[in-house]
């Protein structure tokens, strides 16, 4: 079984078509999921929620999904400084404003979890959980230097154990780690990626009798219809740079103040 898990698109069009296209010219995948947050911080979530629901992708709710989905005062989002905290209120104002009511239906109806078995629900065999942040929260941020005790807690909570594989997103920073048998792997972001590679990420999921193996995918966009679309809307430029740099942007000046 090869999934295509495609995580955190944050309404870049283009990236999400580039990345669909990238996977469509792939014969052998046997399904595509999406981890979440899918709008926010890019001025198309509707057309990025339709491309979802018209290719029939199924997948679990962001924070971004849920607190739009639901009116919350925010969206959930870390800031490194009040800088950023003021651009993340800016994106979430401006999705909220400009979600149409089906979209708004269509993320607070995302489930919290989906579970996969790629040999079947009619044995024992290699499970995967799919989620967008952790297996408790949406918001809660799964970065690489976690210590083995969170994500074996974590394991736990979801109840994984040797074999089976926990996605999720939400940083913006793929990894992949092994512990104790279990397979902890962030697929990285579609169309806002942090790790200072500007090309949109997804991950291709090997599941076979005992193996495992993940691939990161990297593919080109048009990134500059993404930043002139920023631009043309009322969402801050800043979201066109921190395109651009691949994330880098914002840390840079933050470190700088
Ligand atoms: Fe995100």
């Amino acid at each position: 079984m090869i999934y295509a898990l495609i995580s955190d698109i944050h309404a870049n069009l283009p990236a999400l078509e580039a990345v669909l296209a990238d996977i469509g010219a792939r014969s052998n995948i046997t399904a595509t999921y999406h981890l979440g947050d899918l709008v926010g911080y890019a001025p198309w979530p509707n057309e990025t929620v339709n491309l979802i629901k018209s290719r029939g992708i199924a997948g679990v709710a962001g924070n971004y999904d849920s607190t739009v989905g639901t009116d919350y005062k925010h969206c959930g989002c870390r800031y490194e400084d009040p800088r950023q905290e003021e651009l993340s209120h800016l994106s979430y104002a401006w999705t909220r404003q400009h979600v149409s009511l089906a979209t708004k239906q269509f993320l607070s109806g995302l489930p919290f979890r989906i579970d996969l078995r790629p040999s079947g629900g009619h044995g024992a065999g290699p499970r995967v959980f799919l989620v967008h942040g952790t297996p408790t929260l949406n918001t809660l941020y799964w970065t690489e230097d976690r210590p083995d005790d969170f994500c074996l807690k974590m394991a736990n909570l979801a109840g994984a154990k040797d074999g089976d594989v926990i996605a999720f997103g939400h940083t913006h920073i793929a990894w992949h780690r092994q512990i104790e048998g279990i397979h902890f792997v962030n697929t990285g972001s579609v169309g806002r990626p942090k790790d200072g590679d500007w090309r949109a990420g997804y991950v291709l999921l090997r599941v076979g009798t005992g193996t495992v193996d993940v691939e990161n995918v990297r593919v080109t966009y048009d990134l500059e219809r993404t930043a002139q679309g920023i631009i043309d809307s009322e969402l801050p430029a800043n979201f066109a740079e921190d395109l651009r740099t691949g994330g880098r942007a914002a840390t840079h000046s933050a470190k700088r103040r």
